[in-house]
């Protein structure tokens, strides 16, 4: 595996070899939630979601935005706030379920047709549905296409196996002209097997590169004792914003 750094001293490479065969299953996603053992979970929200909000909405009201692998985050109920319609996925319904127990927000189930066992739970409003089941069951006939999407802990939590499939499915829920914040980390993949997994900005490049313009907004030290204690000696996060094709 060739390894270089770039300017910020950070590993570049196309082939993170370490992670590539690594797979958490769906049941191991499940147990974290019902051990509570989510420290991805951001209970004050992204700072970096508030920083570029205007780079996602770029003025417009109303849009649907969509939140791939979206567990419990606070985001959608801030975008939600603002009027915006927000469709989001994810394998735990207790996650979903502590989503409108947290924000007091009144919701209703029923099946998804199209996918057996899924359940969609729709705000009583109207404007927030996240749909329970597997993304990969999810299409375009289903959840229609989206203006704008936030993708954290999405991407990176994807098993690398599947990354490719789990792009060609986002490249057919966006819009023509549409934004897509994408939240990756950088960190050395020789030192931590992963979730969060490390998509270097060449395979970004590679995976979205001809359906988009791709733009680094900004690299973030994000360090702190959980990843010492993974092993790492530096952690950032890095935000994209990718914008669809017209
Ligand atoms: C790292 S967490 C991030 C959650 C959220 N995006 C956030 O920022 O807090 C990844 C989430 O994806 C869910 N997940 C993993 N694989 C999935 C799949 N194939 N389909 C739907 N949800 C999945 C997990 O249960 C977990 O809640």
């Amino acid at each position: 595996m060739e390894l270089s750094a770039d300017a910020s001293g950070v590993l570049e490479g196309s082939d993170i070899g370490s992670q590539k065969d690594r797979v958490v299953t769906e049941a191991e996603w499940l147990q974290k939630w019902e051990m509570g053992n989510i420290g991805f979970h951001k209970e004050q929200g992204h700072p970096l979601l508030q920083k570029y909000l205007d780079v996602l909405l770029n003025g417009r009201s109303g849009l649907r935005i969509f939140f791939p692998l979206c567990g419990k985050a606070v985001e959608m109920k801030w975008l939600a706030d603002m009027g915006h319609y927000i469709v989001g996925v994810e394998v735990s319904e207790k996650a979903l379920k502590e989503f409108f127990a947290e924000h007091g927000v009144p919701y209703h189930e029923e099946p998804v047709p199209e996918i057996s066992g899924a359940k969609k739970l729709q705000s009583t409003s109207g404007n927030i549905s996240l749909y329970c089941c597997n993304i990969y069951d999810l299409s375009s006939s289903i959840v229609d296409q989206f203006d704008g999407a936030w993708d954290r802990g999405a991407l990176v939590a994807v098993n690398p196996c599947d990354r490719q499939r789990y792009v060609n499915l986002m490249i057919t829920l966006m819009k023509k002209n549409s934004s897509y914040l994408l939240a990756t980390v950088s960190y050395d993949p020789n030192k931590h097997k992963g979730p969060p997994f490390y998509v270097p900005e060449s395979e970004i490049k590679s995976l979205f590169g001809n359906h988009c313009e791709i733009k680094c907004l900004e690299k973030v030290d994000d360090f702190s004792d959980k990843h010492r204690q993974w092993g790492l000696d530096y952690f950032l996060e890095v935000l994209y914003i990718l914008k669809f094709l017209g």
